[in-house]
């Protein structure tokens, strides 16, 4: 099921829904395994959840994609989450499963991270996804080798366009996710939005497609800015 929120209340919103999955993931099963997203649009979604009343013990943090960089590059998604999220609320580091960019080779780093989440996280209760301006999502990039990626849970994916190593989980894991949320806000992604929602199904160019969760409910919550150029949702 899909579901399009425009909304001007965006963080106010997210947090609201983060905070509610969590809620019935935990009455429900015990725990809620959620995969971060990384970037800077969740920044502000994090900064407010490490204000709120959450059974936060019983919480499990997974990434949804990395740099390859070490945790204390300002490019770490890791770092990111842990100073706006994991410090505020003293999150105990047993609960906090980051990709491990030290290991020798981005092979290893993939590997490791595919074993942890096939043990740990092989149903996420949400998976939070910004998307680029090029229609990626996570580190699943226009034309990149990992899109087709079917069996492994998590990848190393080479990215020709930042001529870098990216880290991400693949289709396959999203779309086995619960709640998979998607986080797009801003005039600069209006276009992009456009099209993947409701232009012709190309995903190799368009890799937001390609997220479809197979029994979960996928949410494309969207600032007012972002979704002018929309014609089948909101206003
Ligand atoms: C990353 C992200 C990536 C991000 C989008 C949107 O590691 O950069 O996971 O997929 O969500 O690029 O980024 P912004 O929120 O910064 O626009």
């Amino acid at each position: 099921m899909t579901e399009v929120l425009i909304t001007n209340d965006f963080f106010e919103i997210a947090t609201e829904k983060f905070i509610e999955i969590a809620n019935e993931a935990i009455a429900e099963r015990g725990k809620f395994i959620v995969a971060l997203a990384g970037g800077s649009t969740p920044k502000e979604l994090y900064k407010l959840l490490a204000n709120k009343n959450l059974a936060w013990e019983k919480v499990i943090f997974f990434f949804g994609d990395e740099r390859n960089v070490p945790i204390d590059s300002v490019e770490s998604n890791f770092k990111m989450a842990n100073e706006t999220l994991f410090l505020p609320l003293k999150i105990n580091h047993n609960n906090i499963y980051r990709w491990q960019t030290e290991h020798e080779t981005p092979k290893k780093v993939a590997e490791d991270y595919s074993e942890k989440i096939n043990s740990i996280a092989p149903t996420f209760d949400l998976i939070l996804l910004g998307m680029g301006n090029d229609g990626h999502t996570a580190s699943l990039f226009p034309y990149s080798i990992a899109l087709g990626e079917t069996d492994k849970a998590a990848v190393e994916n080479w990215v020709e366009q930042q001529n870098s190593w990216r880290f991400t989980i693949t289709f396959t894991t999203i779309n086995n996710a619960r709640n998979v949320i998607f986080l797009v806000k801003g005039e600069d992604k209006a276009k992009i939005l456009h099209e993947v929602l409701e232009g012709e199904f190309r995903p190799k160019r368009l890799p937001s497609q390609l997220v479809k969760p197979e029994n979960g409910k996928l949410l494309w919550l969207l600032d007012e800015n972002v979704a002018k150029l929309l014609t089948t949702y909101g206003n």
